[in-house]
């Protein structure tokens, strides 16, 4: 393990710097994490990232699934050489963590893509591109590239109605260097999302998050047939209008001037509305999507036993079990009771992988001990990009990869491939 993820290096590190008055700038517990980001992202950054679908209750969900477990620690077994290293789709990772796809980054930071790439690549740790990310995938790849030749990145996709689309998304992907593709299936359509209504942001409306698209040659050959067919269509003019044409004319690659006057930045948001994602999903282009990449194929968002096991019938390579973070329904099961029903029925033929509401190293151990072989991060990574950009980042991570190692040791193991449900217990 690199010192730098170890936890008493991490500990070291920390408590000698307060020795000189310095104290972490990325708090190291989420609570404090949270409360702090809150003060330096906006409404509307605010609302996107922490909000979660009607009334929370995914998100509480989440959270009540981890407390109902307890870690049940073993003593006297020589912890003195730990390892968190695992292995995934030909990676070596240095722990069984991922950085999860978050779009509209740019909400909390300009060019967030790139900042989280290049966090990753200083860990190692795989970052999933968000389809709705702010950076194109090739200028994430190359800025990873620039920190660590090959750092392990994979790529998140939402089946677009254009299947055109898909496969050059698809293209891009492997071209890249993905290691995975991850296609997230909870998303068809976006959820009930109250935070972000009451204050009428949808980032994506606004141009925010929709870099994929815009760099894409098919998106905009789509683009530009529409564009010629509904050139004569003159939009409703206001303030906000105004302001949200320039936004989206300074996201949109090119001249901002230019994109100010063409159609194409507004059609392009308006194509992208109509053709992110396809309600009518199925098993069909499931089973149809070997044929359309050589990439190791990740189904995101199984909750149900029975999906699993259709997914290891499909010949899938690993699902992600996931509720969105707790962004899509209100009352959803929560990731972690999904996974100790799904991981028996999985039985280690597939790669079982799960996020929502994971925020510390302890619950990667719960969520590892009911049969995960790796975990995803989202949340506490945007807030670490708020506090202080790609170091925040990447020191909420490896926070986490650090605390993760101590409770490992201190639970009475020493790898992580030895966790099993017995290291828990179910409480109250
Ligand atoms: C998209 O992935 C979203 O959760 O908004």
């Amino acid at each position: 393990m690199p010192s730098s993820l170890s936890g008493r290096a991490r500990q070291n590190d920390i408590y000698t710097a307060g020795i000189h008055g310095r104290t972490p700038v990325v708090p190291t517990d989420f609570d404090e994490l949270e409360r702090r980001a809150r003060a330096k992202m906006s409404d509307r950054a605010w609302a996107y990232i922490a909000g979660g679908a009607g009334a929370g209750r995914t998100m509480a969900a989440n959270r009540r699934a981890l407390d109902r477990r307890a870690i049940v620690p073993r003593v006297l077994r020589d912890v003195s050489e730990r390892t968190l290293q695992t292995e995934l789709f030909g990676d070596r990772l240095p722990a069984p963590i991922l950085f999860a796809p978050v779009g509209a980054g740019d909400l909390v930071a300009r060019g967030a893509d790139r900042l989280i790439g290049h966090a990753a690549a200083e860990l190692g740790v795989p970052y999933i591109f968000s389809n709705q990310g702010g950076v194109a995938m090739e200028e994430v790849a190359a800025e990873m590239d620039r920190v660590r030749p090959g750092a392990p990145r994979w790529f998140q996709l939402y089946w677009s109605t254009d299947d055109d689309l898909v496969d050059s998304l698809l293209q891009r992907a492997e071209s890249v260097g993905a290691s995975a593709v991850a296609v997230t299936l909870d998303t068809t359509m976006l959820g009930w999302r109250p935070h972000d209504l009451n204050i009428g942001s949808l980032p994506f409306a606004r141009g925010e998050g929709i870099a994929q698209y815009t760099s894409d040659s098919r998106f905009n050959e789509i683009v530009s047939e529409r564009a010629v067919q509904g050139s004569s269509e003159r939009p409703e003019i206001s303030l906000g209008a105004l302001r949200t044409l320039v936004n989206i004319a300074r996201n949109t690659p090119g001249s901002l001037l230019r994109n100010i006057i063409r159609p194409e930045p507004r059609v392009g948001v308006q194509t992208f509305l109509d053709i992110y994602s396809r309600p009518s999903l199925s098993w069909t282009q499931i089973e149809g999507l070997r044929e359309r990449t050589s990439l190791p194929i990740v189904l995101k968002g199984v909750l149900h036993p029975d999906d699993a096991r259709r997914a290891v019938d499909t010949g899938v390579d690993a699902i992600i079990v996931s509720n969105h973070g707790g962004r899509q329904i209100d009352g959803s099961i929560s990731s972690v009771d999904a996974l100790a029903a799904i991981a028996p029925v999985v039985d280690g033929r597939i790669k079982v992988l799960a996020d929502s509401g994971i925020y510390s190293g302890a619950d990667v151990f719960k969520v590892l001990a009911l049969g995960a072989d790796a975990v995803c991060i989202g949340r506490p990574h945007m807030y670490g990009l708020a506090l202080a950009g790609s170091d925040g980042a990447r020191d909420a991570v490896a926070n986490i990869i650090a605390e993760l190692d101590l409770t490992l040791g201190l639970a009475g193991h020493t790898s992580v491939d030895e966790l099993t449900p017995e290291a828990l217990a179910t409480v109250a």
